[in-house]
């Protein structure tokens, strides 16, 4: 490993400024057996450092204060960020991204450059990411990912999507649009632009949304897990047990509902697994004037829908699981 080391943390005046010629961050270089042992824990761990939109994540995490590893694949162009310490891995190197990922909590994942194989490199490094023990994947994907999608390259991203949903770790996926960033670089330089769109219209995001949205969602404002605000509210261990389709069916049974209605039920969370609910939308904003509520406002408000949760209430029901 170079400099003998992992642990000393580089604080940098101009923060967010990648100055390549000036301080590195820590940098850590697996070699073969090396020890995850000796790599510090961090709470976030960020790929694509290099790039444009990790880049911009990383900067805004060091300027809220936030320690972090930048996962690079050349440590010299990683940027000089307070907090920062760079490990040097590639998606499709599973020791090196698991010794890079070691004493991270979160991992920020960027996908990677476009590459016949690049599901196949995604695996890998969501593979590494639980090897490592990280707790949470929050994946940088694309709007409208599907198996079916008409951008190819979209399919990838929900490919990685299963992956990680089937992995046990928590996660969060962020489905961009295009870039507003690109949109300039379609024109050629003849100023024509080019290409099959027809009258179709595209509601493109800049880069520099997505990584406020990216730092929002990784310092938590921006969501928050079921079981950990219900646990938070009721003071008991709420926890999730993601049934197969036979156990979902089984489990509903003691409610003697017919065949057609406990389909519904149980494909309600069919929908959320395959991602068809979690479309987040300005519609209650832009329509009411008032920011939706979320969870945790939503049980301030009505805290009565969580009466059955807490323990020895007389309403509290040892099959409290609602259908649906
Ligand atoms: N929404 C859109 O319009 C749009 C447009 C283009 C691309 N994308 C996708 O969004 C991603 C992020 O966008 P961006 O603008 O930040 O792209 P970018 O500037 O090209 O940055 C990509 C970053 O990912 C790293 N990377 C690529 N392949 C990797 C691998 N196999 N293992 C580890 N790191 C790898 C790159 O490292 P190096 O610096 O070492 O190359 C770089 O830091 C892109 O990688 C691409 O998948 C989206």
């Amino acid at each position: 490993m170079g400099g003998g080391g992992c642990a000393s943390v580089v604080r940098h005046p101009l923060i967010g400024t990648p100055r390549p010629s000036l301080v590195r961050p820590a940098v850590l270089r697996y070699h073969h057996g090396m020890s995850t042992q000796r790599i510090r824990d961090v709470p976030f761990a960020v790929s694509g450092a290099t790039g444009a939109a990790g880049s911009r994540v990383a900067a805004r995490l060091a300027d809220s204060g936030q320690s972090q590893r930048l996962i690079v694949r050349d440590a010299n162009r990683a940027p000089d960020l307070p907090g920062a310490e760079a490990a040097e891995a590639s998606y499709e190197e599973p020791e090196a991204m698991r010794v890079a990922l070691a004493g991270a909590e979160t991992f920020f994942m960027v996908s990677a450059g476009e590459d016949a194989d690049r599901v196949r490199q995604h695996v890998a490094a969501v593979d590494a990411a639980v090897a490592a023990g990280v707790e949470r994947i929050v994946y940088l994907s694309f709007l409208g990912a599907s198996p079916e999608a008409t951008f190819t390259f979209a399919r990838d991203h929900w490919h990685t999507e299963e992956h990680i949903r089937a992995s046990g770790v928590r996660y969060a996926f962020l489905r961009n649009s295009l870039y507003l960033d690109m949109l300039p670089t379609m024109a050629g330089a003849d100023g024509v632009i080019r290409g099959p769109a027809g009258d179709g219209r595209v509601a493109a995001v800049a880069r520099d949304d997505v990584a406020d949205a990216v730092v929002a969602v990784l310092l938590g404002e921006g969501g928050y897990e079921v079981v950990e605000e219900l646990s938070r509210v009721t003071g008991r261990d709420i926890t999730y047990h993601a049934e197969t389709l036979d156990e979902a069916y089984e489990s509903r049974v003691s409610y003697g509902a017919p065949g057609w209605e406990v389909e519904g039920w149980v494909t309600s969370y069919s929908a959320i697994a395959a991602g068809e609910m979690n479309l987040v939308s300005d519609a209650v904003a832009r329509l009411t004037g008032h920011e939706p509520q979320n969870l945790p406002e939503f049980l301030r408000r009505y805290p009565e829908s969580c009466q059955h949760l807490f323990p020895g209430n007389p309403v509290n029901r040892d099959d409290s699981s609602p259908p649906g």
